[in-house]
């Protein structure tokens, strides 16, 4: 198939080009930015204005859209932004929209989340037909919470916050497969291997980083602490990934971080 994939530069991006290469696919990737590289077709186009996005979608039979930006405008480039693609893809005659979205976006009270969520609404209001892959955390977000957790010296936080972390190489062959497997109209989710409470992960990462920090714990009060205590996070959905907490951090500290 030709893929068009949005957000290709980012953490996922860069994961799910190469995979969807491997299959087989075309793959052409946007950026806001013009870029090049060997094996795919970069076109430059603004979620945020729409500028680019005609083009980006025209000739193609699917697009993986995992843009997002979290910290800044995220009304006008996560909802309006996915509305703009939705309405062009369907202009050009998209067979099938992938959109990649996030466990808990319809119960843990985030700013960030309510826009997710909306943003899965447009997808399924959209007049291309489509799927949606929740996904819990990647590791390397959980391990950039614990670095900034722990600015101040010791680590802060919920001890008994739930975590599921999963590879994104692994949520990269999931959306690829639902890519392969055509448009279903549904929802689907993709957790780690394992669950976690905040405390246990912060044990091993500290172990892996050779860290004496010590925990602070604090409550997170109302609604959200009880909803992430709750593992709002957290899903049951199988099959799940296979790489563990431990595994990212012995690839990135060198350690096992093992319990
Ligand atoms: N991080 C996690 O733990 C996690 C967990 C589950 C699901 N997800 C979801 O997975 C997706 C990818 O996450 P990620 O961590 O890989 O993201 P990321 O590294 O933050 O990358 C964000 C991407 O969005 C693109 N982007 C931002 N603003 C844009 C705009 N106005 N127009 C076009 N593109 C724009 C950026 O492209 P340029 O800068 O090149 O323009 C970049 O490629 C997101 O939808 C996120 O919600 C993330």
């Amino acid at each position: 198939m030709r893929v068009l994939v949005t957000g290709a530069t980012g953490r996922l991006g860069r994961v799910a080009l190469p995979r969807l290469r491997d299959e087989g696919h075309t793959v052409r990737a946007v950026s806001r930015r013009a870029r090049s590289d060997a094996g795919v077709e970069w076109v430059a186009a603004d979620l945020a204005t729409g500028e680019g996005l005609a083009a980006a979608v025209d000739g193609v039979e699917a697009v993986l859209h995992l843009a997002s930006s979290p910290d800044r405008r995220t009304h006008q480039i996560d909802v309006l932004g996915t509305r703009r693609l939705v309405l062009a893809a369907g202009h050009a005659g998209v067979g099938h929209l992938v959109y990649v979205s996030i466990v808990g976006v319809d119960r843990v009270p985030l700013g960030y989340y309510r826009h997710k969520l909306a943003a899965e609404q447009v997808v399924a209001a959209g007049p291309v037909p489509w799927s949606v892959l929740r996904a819990t955390q990647f590791p390397e977000f959980l391990d950039e919470l614990l670095r900034s957790a722990s600015r101040l010296g010791p680590v802060v936080g919920d001890r008994a916050v739930l975590a599921q972390p999963v590879d994104p190489g692994e949520v990269a062959g999931r959306l690829t497969a639902m890519l392969a497997a055509g448009p279903t109209g549904r929802i689907e989710e993709f957790g780690g291997p394992e669950v976690l409470r905040y405390d246990e992960a912060v044990r091993a990462w500290r172990a892996a980083r050779g860290s004496r920090r010590p925990l602070l714990p604090v409550r997170i009060p109302g609604r959200l602490g009880r909803e992430l205590r709750a593992g709002g996070l957290t899903t049951t959905a199988t099959p799940t990934g296979t790489r563990t907490w431990a595994d990212h951090l012995a690839d990135t500290y060198g350690g096992t971080g093992r319990r």
